[in-house]
């Protein structure tokens, strides 16, 4: 089984992306052939760009590294080392009905939100389909708003199939139903466009100051206290195991403490996760040429299917090489 992902480097990464996102990512490399690539084509598409986004680049697939992406399990590579994809992309444009991209919410949503609507950011699931489609995955674990973009990319590889013979996959998605919606710090979905972010390599006193502007109810602290409701006992849940989960409940539930103190038990909590994560990060942030060397090396893996495919494509399409 082959799952591929795309990570967009679009800024720091937060406890929404780790939990929703990057575990899931790191838990599937035990048992299924992962492709994963750092989207930086993709960026572009919203105006990100110079030394910003090769910044950022590098951050993201330090940050993926860190966290456990497994560089001898998975395929991790930058989008920009694989040029293909870019032919693909052109390939695959003549078999992409202006219809079928004019009714794509993420353009509608992106460009209502004031993002430039130039043409990358039209043509983004033309990308994302050869993204696909040069791999040959089984499954594109996604989103809800990703959704239609992977809908998209089977419509493509079936209208060209169509034409010229079985060469295209037909990937299906798979939407992680039972991953929870992270709260943020206003209680509603943690998102870097909300602002209300817990970033998971924050320094320690500005993590602390983030995590005291946790949105709670107001309540005298001998008061027993709500823990479901709770946007704080909610971010501490993910990091707790059973046993400290009831004893969490238990501290809500006997009154006596305020709101203050489950936010530093949870810093506390958050801190010591992360530790060896950390820990990792620093050894990268010091080696980044170790960090370039494992793109590449991903990229030579990624290429070497990425090129006899694009062999076969180009000689079914008649393009000479
Ligand atoms: P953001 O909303 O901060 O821009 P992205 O859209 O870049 O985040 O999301 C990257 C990945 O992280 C996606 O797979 C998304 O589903 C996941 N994710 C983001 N925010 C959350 C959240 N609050 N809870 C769960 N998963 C999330
Ligand atoms: N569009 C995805 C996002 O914004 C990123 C992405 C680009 C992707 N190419 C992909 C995801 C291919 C899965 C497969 O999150």
């Amino acid at each position: 089984m082959r799952v591929l992902t795309g990570i967009q480097p679009s800024g720091d990464l937060h406890i929404g992306n780790y939990f929703g996102s990057i575990k899931q990512m790191v838990d599937a490399q035990k048992k299924s052939e992962t492709f994963a690539f750092i989207a930086n084509y993709h960026a572009m598409s919203s105006g990100n760009g110079g030394e910003a986004l090769a910044k950022l680049t590098m951050q993201t697939a330090t940050d993926f590294l860190s966290l456990g992406i497994d560089p001898e399990k998975s395929t991790f590579w930058v989008q920009s080392d694989v040029k293909e994809v870019l032919e693909l992309y052109w390939i695959l444009s003549a078999f992409t009905p202006m219809g079928l991209l004019e009714r794509a919410h993420s353009y509608k949503d992106k460009t209502a939100k004031g993002i430039a609507a130039n043409h990358s950011l039209f043509s983004y699931p033309v990308l994302m389909a050869a993204d696909i489609l040069l791999y040959s995955p089984d499954i594109i674990p996604v989103g809800k708003d990703q959704i239609q973009h992977v809908e998209i990319a089977r419509d493509i590889a079936i209208k060209f199939n169509n034409q010229y013979g079985d060469i295209f996959k037909i990937p299906a998605f798979k939407v992680e139903e039972n991953v929870a919606t992270v709260p943020g710090t206003d209680g509603q979905k943690m998102s870097k466009s909300y602002k209300n972010t817990v970033n998971i390599f924050g320094e320690e006193k500005k993590q602390l100051k983030t995590i005291k502007k946790i949105v709670t109810e107001q309540i005298a602290l001998e008061e027993p206290k709500e823990y479901a409701n709770c946007n704080v006992y909610n971010m501490a849940k993910l990091f707790l195991n059973e046993e400290e989960l009831i004893s969490l409940q238990n501290r809500y539930k006997a009154g006596g403490e305020g709101h203050g103190h489950f936010k530093i038990y949870l810093a506390e909590v958050m801190w010591d996760y992360f530790t060896p994560y950390r820990e990792k990060r620093d050894y990268y942030l010091n080696n980044q040429n170790e960090v370039r060397a494992i793109l590449q090396n991903g990229a030579d893996k990624a290429k070497n299917i990425a090129a006899p495919m694009m062999e076969k494509i180009r000689t079914a399409t008649g393009i000479l090489y």
